[in-house]
């Protein structure tokens, strides 16, 4: 059967037990790193960060609390970020005190997740940091601290595993390479 995907798919760029190690690799690392903290909270960037998170959080083995923020930063079918970063779901704990992990999918320009930072810093956390499973480092225009990278990709637009086409397609279990002449026609 023809899947509908596979019109956009260019080519698989991560296959899905290659994610699904990194994903378990980083989960165990992060459990070795926070083994003393009782204030763990993984904060998720909706939406592209939510598969990711989900899996992530399976290979933490340290009690944490999860809680989730919307960002954007696009323009409505730009597939560029703009500087205007704006929150549209805002945490619905506190973060004073807390040792918070931010989960995002991917790191492009770095505007969006400069952004958070700065404004999550404004409310006290004991400690900060930051978990991508991509990173596009090539397309960097905010600096920007990242503290665990699942993969770091060359300068291609990826969709799958969270990261959307147009919101569609966060469903795929792979992270795949877009075939831009197949969006020309619509
Ligand atoms: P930044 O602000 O440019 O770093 O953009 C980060 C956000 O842009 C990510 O959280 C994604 O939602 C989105 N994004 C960046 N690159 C891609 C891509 O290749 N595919 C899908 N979404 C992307
Ligand atoms: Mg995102």
């Amino acid at each position: 059967m023809q899947h509908a995907y596979e019109k956009y798919l260019k080519e698989v760029l991560i296959d899905e037990p290659t994610l699904q190690a990194r994903v378990a690799e980083l989960g165990e690392l992060i459990t070795r790193e926070y083994a003393g903290s009782d204030q763990l909270m993984l904060v998720c960037i909706l939406k592209g960060g939510v598969m990711f998170m989900t899996d992530l959080a399976r290979h933490i083995h340290v009690p944490h609390e999860m809680d989730f923020m919307a960002v954007s930063s696009y323009g409505k079918g730009a597939r560029e970020s703009t500087r205007n970063v704006r929150i549209e779901h805002d945490l619905t704990v506190g973060v004073t005190g807390k040792d918070v992990l931010i989960v995002e999918d991917i790191i492009d320009s770095g505007f969006t997740l400069s952004k958070v930072v700065e404004m999550l810093w404004t409310r006290s956390p004991r400690t900060l940091k930051l978990c991508t499973l991509l990173d596009k480092p090539a397309r960097r225009q905010s600096e920007i601290a990242v503290d665990y990278v699942g993969f770091t990709i060359e300068d291609k637009f990826v969709f799958g595993y969270g990261l959307d086409l147009d919101e569609k397609f966060r469903n795929l279990p792979f992270i795949g390479v877009v075939n831009l002449d197949s969006l020309k026609d619509e």
